[in-house]
């Protein structure tokens, strides 16, 4: 018997994930997408994945190939989070250093990605980029559970 689609989300809400932002520059043209379901895949190579719905407009640039960089947000940018899922208008200083898709200024890190792989997966596709360029900051991350954002708690 299939699991119910309410009891997956929130099962999956507890599970704390940080945010970020995977862009793109298309034909002069500049998407962001907010995405918590990314991680570290491997070291050598350094490879990350992101799950992109298929449903989603990013999901049609990452698929052609296009080079992409996800930018963690830090605990200051929850507007830029809800900007880039869609809703909400908040101010964006990109960043176009990391030779890849353009990264969002003050991020606790990034990673400037080339496509790696992709897989695919229901009715998401899992992106594998190679890095090819990273970088961090000393801020504190945004942090996302139980569909709400939070900050850190000091252990
Ligand atoms: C905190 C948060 C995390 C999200 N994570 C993902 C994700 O990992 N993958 C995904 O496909 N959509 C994710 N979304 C939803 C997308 O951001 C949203 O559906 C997308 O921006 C819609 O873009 P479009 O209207 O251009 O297709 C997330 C939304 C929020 C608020």
């Amino acid at each position: 018997m299939p699991v119910p689609p309410s009891d997956f989300k929130q099962a999956l809400s507890r599970f704390a994930s940080g945010v970020t932002v995977v862009a793109v520059d298309v034909d002069g043209q500049t998407y962001g997408m907010t995405a918590s379901a990314f991680l570290s895949v491997s070291l050598i190579p350094p490879l990350v994945l992101v799950s992109v719905a298929k449903k989603a407009t990013m999901h049609a640039h990452l698929l052609a190939g296009a080079p992409w960089t996800a930018s963690m947000l830090n605990a200051e940018q929850a507007a830029l989070s809800n900007r880039f899922a869609g809703y909400g208008e908040a101010e964006v200083e990109w960043a176009r250093d990391t030779g890849g898709g353009p990264r969002i200024v003050g991020a606790v890190g990034w990673v400037a990605c080339s496509p790696f792989a992709a897989h695919d997966a229901g009715d998401h596709t899992l992106f594998v980029g190679q890095v090819e360029a990273c970088g961090a900051e000393d801020s504190e991350p945004l942090v996302y559970f139980k569909g709400k954002y939070r900050g850190l708690v000091a252990g």
